[in-house]
Parts: structure tokens; sequence; C-alpha cells
């Protein structure tokens, strides 16, 4: 259904070298990824034989950017998608004026669990994207409580077991909170 209506372009975050990249750009798509490891994305290129040019991207790294046909439309940044500030930065640059973005976040406590996922708040929504975007909150779903499936089979009836995984230890948090954001420009 996205792709319905012509040409369209992706940003694809934490994109490694996914096949659906290819799969969107040989269907006539522009294809944005980010990706931290330098090797999955040299993979990406060399595997599809596509012809690549690297540059290197002042704040962000290198952009590997396919050359065939000169059109540049698959492109993946190198860099650390868990400095938000970084992201936002690279986000609104790949990111139409008329564009649309669509964020969902986890809000817990995060002396829980150190992540990832990390804990992200409304309030730092609001502060990263506030001065540039319009920000609407689409839905807020309220996770706090949801039962730990480490405790089931002993019926619920046993001290909560040291979480020994990121969904365990997130359900073991005083809140926790899935929200949906659209984020267009002002
Ligand atoms: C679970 S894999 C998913 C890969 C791809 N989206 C797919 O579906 O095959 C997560 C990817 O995120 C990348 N990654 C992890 N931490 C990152 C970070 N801080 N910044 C950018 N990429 C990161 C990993 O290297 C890995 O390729």
């Amino acid at each position: 259904m996205m792709f319905e209506g012509g040409a369209k372009s992706v940003f694809a975050p934490l994109c490694g070298k996914s096949l659906d990249l290819i799969w969107m750009y040989n269907r006539g798509h522009t294809v944005v990824g980010a990706e931290i490891a330098e090797q999955a994305v040299q993979e990406l290129f060399s595997e599809k034989k596509l012809d690549v040019h690297v540059q290197h991207v002042e704040g962000v790294g290198p952009l590997y950017k396919s050359t065939d046909g000169t059109d540049g439309r698959l492109q993946v940044y190198v860099g650390d998608l868990f400095d938000l500030t970084k992201y936002r930065d690279l986000l609104l640059s790949s990111l139409k004026k008329d564009g649309q973005y669509y964020l969902m976040i986890i809000d817990y406590d995060p002396a829980v669990w150190p992540g990832p996922p990390h804990n992200i708040t409304d309030q730092r929504v609001r502060q990263l994207y506030g001065e540039y975007c319009n920000i609407e909150m689409m839905q807020e779903s309220n996770l706090t409580g949801i039962s730990n499936p480490d405790n089931k089979a002993s019926g619920g009836n046993a001290p909560p077991a040291k979480p020994k995984s990121a969904g365990a230890a997130l359900r073991t948090s005083s809140y926790l909170y899935d929200r949906y954001y659209k984020i267009t420009f002002k």
C-alpha cells in the first residue's frame, strides 16, 4: 500500500544489509538507510554488484551512494543512531518539506534496563523536534503492569525472576508506554 502511486523516498534506520533495501531500489524507489556497521554496508553494495561512491558527511560519517545509472537512489549513511541529535539531523535532512515522519518510542523507568530499546520520554521527543516540526501524538498505549512471561511457569506466584531479556525487564518497570507520533515540518 505504501508503494502505490509511483516512486517513493524511504528512510530505513538500522538497515543492516537487509534485502528490502534492494527490493525497493529495484522497483524505482529512493532508499536512504543508516547503519552503524560499515562492513554490512560494504557487503550490501558488493554482494549486489552495485557501483558505489563513498563520501564523508560532516557530523555523521561515511555515506555510501549507488552510482548505477548515476541516480544515486540507494544511499546508506554509516553512523550511530543512538545519538538522538545526530539521528534527528540526519532524518530531517532526508525528509522532504512536505514529508511525514512516523516515530514510535517506548517510555519506561530506565533503572530497570539500560537499553536497547532505549527509554525516550514525550518531553525528549518534543525537545528534539519541537523547534522545527509539528508533533502530533497519534496513539499512546499504556502497557504498565503487563505480565512477565518469565514468571508464568510458577503460576505467577514466584518472586520476580531476574530479567533475561529487554521484554522481561520492561515488564518490571513501574510505568511502560508505547507512543506513536506523526512529525511534519512547520
Ligand atoms: C536486528 S538488525 C536489523 C537489520 C535490518 N533492518 C533487517 O531487517 O535485516 C539491527 C541493525 O541495527 C544496527 N545497529 C545497531 N545499533 C546501531 C546504532 N547505534 N546505530 C546504527 N545502527 C545500529 C545493527 O548493526 C544491525 O545491522
